[in-house]
């Protein structure tokens, strides 16, 4: 499929910037899986933190060495999917679930590196692509309505009638608002001091580099300003 050559294109970029040696942060997804399958492919010597329980069983298909991030205070590199960027490579994630864990990791990276297609640029977060936030199951109803308060419209993430759950035993809000989100960095400071909120699905001022594969097998690299 041409997305997936797209896809495939933005892996095998981003597996050309790791080296034997380094430790980094195993991002979540369909475009991630591309990039785990091409860091394998070229038999480098790395370990990684991986960023849901899906991406550690790939690494351990794959040969990918896997590290416990209690014993991590930094990684060289984190490579990443997303569901939206800006041109300042702000982000909204969490569309496969994987939020929480892919912010810690992202985190403690040195880099973070944003792999998608070009489709995935959007003028404003929000706008094509609503915002997962992560939340306490027992908090699901205020935080709902907190959410509704600042003016989303939130559907709770379910399967067969029941909650799907993370990988942390959360549930997920996907939060849709109008227009798209008018200060993505005061949002997500809102969403931290929320109560019962584990997490929100906006990255803001974390990714440095974004590499956009386009089924033409091309890579257009977007930096953020201060990079
Ligand atoms: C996982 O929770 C997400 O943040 C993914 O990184 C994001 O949804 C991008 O996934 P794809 O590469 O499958 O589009």
């Amino acid at each position: 499929m041409t997305t997936d050559r797209a896809k495939r294109a933005a892996g095998e970029a981003a597996a050309e910037l790791v080296t034997s040696g380094m430790r980094l942060g195993l991002g979540t997804g369909s475009t991630v899986a591309y990039f785990l399958e091409a860091v394998a492919a070229r038999a480098l010597e790395v370990e990684g933190v991986p960023t849901s329980e899906a991406t550690a069983a790939r690494c351990r298909e794959l040969g990918i060495g896997l590290l416990d991030p209690a014993e991590v205070d930094r990684l060289d590199l984190c490579v990443d999917g997303a569901d939206e960027l800006d041109r300042a490579l702000n982000l909204t994630k969490g569309g496969g679930g994987a939020l929480l864990r892919e912010k810690v990791v992202a985190g403690l990276a040195d880099r973070m590196v944003v792999i998608a297609t070009p489709d995935k640029v959007v003028d404003r977060l929000g706008d094509s692509f609503p915002l997962p936030v992560e939340v306490v199951p027992f908090a699901i109803g205020p935080v709902r309505r907190r959410l509704e308060a600042l003016g989303f419209e939130v559907s709770e993430r379910r399967a067969g009638g029941e909650l799907s759950l993370t990988d942390n035993g959360n549930a997920i809000v996907d939060c849709r608002m109008r227009g798209g989100i008018a200060d993505p960095s005061a949002l997500e400071s809102t969403l931290a001091m929320t109560p019962g909120v584990a997490e929100s699905g906006l990255f803001i001022g974390l990714a440095t580099l974004a590499l956009l594969g386009s089924s033409d097998g091309t890579v257009e690299r977007l930096e953020a300003p201060s990079a």
